[in-house]
């Protein structure tokens, strides 16, 4: 195969939903038909140990919530997919939109009796932000919905998106009887006796045929063409450049739980997901040649805490990867040899020899990468679009002995580089301030440092309401700033000067008082 064709073969997408909405059932689904697991249900433990089996660190699992990020690889009707797990809490939405900025495409789940949640919106915004194609599944359509109608509506108005229905409920809750593939003409109909049985549908000739009748009463025909036909006069028709621009949704209706239309929605993920489509945009970053290897840094999680070793998840955006290649660390300007790299599969991981554009892959290491690295086979480009975002919660941090304030600072500059937390050294004290976007973060921190680094330490609530990115584009005004403002301001893990604001009047104070200086809510990590 050519690498072209390889590259071709692979789709990197994310599964985004609010809380409950069924993103873990979905997931569960599409790797049992990939073949990564064997039985449904071992993604998700039951009851009060639920918790994706993604999920590595022990925090993650006394509490039951998905933390950080991680990678499944599958593989389904010839084609690799890497599924990148987003964490559904909202106190970790930041490691999320990380993760968006990796992925090609988005696969949307709603609840069915909710329609678009909170989470929902705001992660699609992300999408929206990089005009990421998304794929919206309707979930739970075996209990009590919306109606199918008000549903796409929904999406239509609050998304501001075109819809086209790519399958239609037959029913609803008790009554649902499964879907009709509106593209490929098949009738899936729900599998209540085995959760776990792949139904591909019957191939039908369409909504006229006769057959229908075989599979469904009199009035569920009737009402499903009848459906089917105002849909299709109120739906644009499915335009795959308008869905690759994101400017339309297909729409799968479903039960993940009961494995009803899922497999549509796999295979609608098989079709539409592809690398090359959104090379553009990888591509407009580095306008040189894009055969060679070039990988982004995307995020971090720690390994072996004995050894304090970290993984390094590296999105490979162009050319492809072998094992022992010699790679330059851009940032350092280093050559390295990656001869230890990884690949995840649903649950282990293996020895990456090779891998392509589109691909994941882990590199251990014990520091020295920050998220937004670039690595090439020695080409100077550097990606961006990596975003840091402005916490909404500040505490202080102190270790409980303070003779292991030098050890604190260096692991919090760890976890810094790892994006798991925003740590700012006021210009005035000696303290550090740590912030999260999600109150949580600080368990999982204070966890992290006292296992990882052996460091006890105590969170402290501040004044603190939020904190900014400086920059100017005169040095010397920044420094008057600087000069008067001392006592609020502080620097971030690069050294980068950030403004911590006591209250919103004081935040709108700086800015008015200071109108050639910007005041930035988000930071791209430049490499
Ligand atoms: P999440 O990852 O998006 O948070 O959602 P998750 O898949 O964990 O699903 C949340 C709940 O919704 C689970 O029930 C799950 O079984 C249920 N669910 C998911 N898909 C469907 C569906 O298609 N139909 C129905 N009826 N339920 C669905 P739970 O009671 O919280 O957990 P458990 O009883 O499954 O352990």
């Amino acid at each position: 195969m050519t690498l072209e064709e390889e590259i071709g073969n692979r789709r990197t997408f994310a599964i985004i939903s609010h809380p409950d909405a069924g993103k873990t059932t979905l997931t569960e689904k599409l790797l049992l038909f990939g073949g990564a697991i064997q039985l449904a249900g071992e993604v998700k433990a039951r009851g009060e140990r639920r918790r994706a089996r993604s999920d590595w660190m022990k925090v993650e699992q006394e509490r039951g919530i998905s933390v950080a990020s991680s990678v499944m690889t599958y593989d389904w009707q010839g084609s690799t997919f890497n599924l990148l797990d987003t964490p559904g809490h909202e106190d970790f939405s930041e490691d999320t939109y990380r993760v968006l900025t990796a992925v090609d495409s988005a696969v949307m789940v709603l609840d069915a009796a909710k329609g678009i949640e909170a989470q929902t919106y705001k992660l699609f915004e992300v999408c929206r932000l990089r005009d990421m194609p998304v794929v919206t599944f309707i979930n739970k359509m075996d209990r009590e919905a919306l109606d199918a109608f008000d549903l796409l509506d929904e999406i239509e108005q609050k998304l501001a998106l075109d819809v086209t229905p790519a399958t239609w409920p037959i029913g609803m809750g008790r009554d649902f009887k499964g879907c009709y593939d509106l593209i490929n003409d098949r009738l899936i109909l729900m599998q209540a006796a085995d959760k776990n049985i792949r139904s591909e549908g019957i191939a039908l000739k369409g909504l006229d045929d006769p057959r229908l009748n075989e599979y469904l009463p009199q009035d569920r025909v009737d009402s499903l063409r009848e459906q089917v036909e105002m849909v299709r006069g109120l739906c644009k028709p499915f335009d795959r450049q308008a869905y690759l621009e994101g400017h339309l949704t297909p729409v799968f209706f479903g039960s993940a739980s009961t494995a009803s239309g899922c497999v549509i929605c796999c295979r609608a993920c098989g079709i539409l997901h592809r690398h090359r489509e959104r090379r553009r945009l990888w591509s407009a970053r580095s306008i040189q040649k894009s055969r060679s290897y070039r990988g982004l840094c995307l995020k971090f999680r720690r390994i072996w805490t004995k050894h304090r070793d970290r993984m390094a998840f590296v999105r490979l955006v162009s050319g492809r990867f072998k094992r022992g290649m010699k790679l330059k660390h851009v940032r350092t300007g280093k050559t390295l040899s990656v001869h230890n790299a990884q690949l995840f599969l649903a649950q282990d991981r293996e020895l990456a020899e090779a891998a392509v554009a589109g691909d994941i892959i882990g590199i251990p290491n014990h520091g020295g990468y920050k998220i937004g690295d670039t690595l090439t086979e020695g080409e100077e480009i550097r990606f961006t679009g990596i975003p840091s975002f402005a916490p909404e919660l500040m505490q202080r941090v102190r270790p409980v002995d303070p003779m292991r304030a030098k050890h604190l600072a260096r692991a919090l500059e760890q976890l810094a580089e790892e994006g798991a937390a925003s740590v700012f050294k006021p210009y005035l004290g000696a303290d550090w301030i740590v912030g999260v976007v999600g109150s949580l973060q600080f368990d999982v921190l204070a966890d992290r440092i006292r296992t990882e680094f052996n460091i006890p330490v105590r969170f402290e609530p501040t004044e603190l309401y939020t904190a900014r990115w400086v920059e100017a584009t005169d040095p010397k005004v920044l420094k008057q700033f600087m000069d008067a403002n001392r006592a609020a301001l502080a620097e971030d893990h690069t050294g980068q000067p950030v403004y911590l604001a006591r209250n919103h009047w004081h935040l709108n104070k700086g800015q008015d008082d200071w109108p050639d200086l910007k005041f930035l809510k988000t930071k791209q990590e430049v490499a």
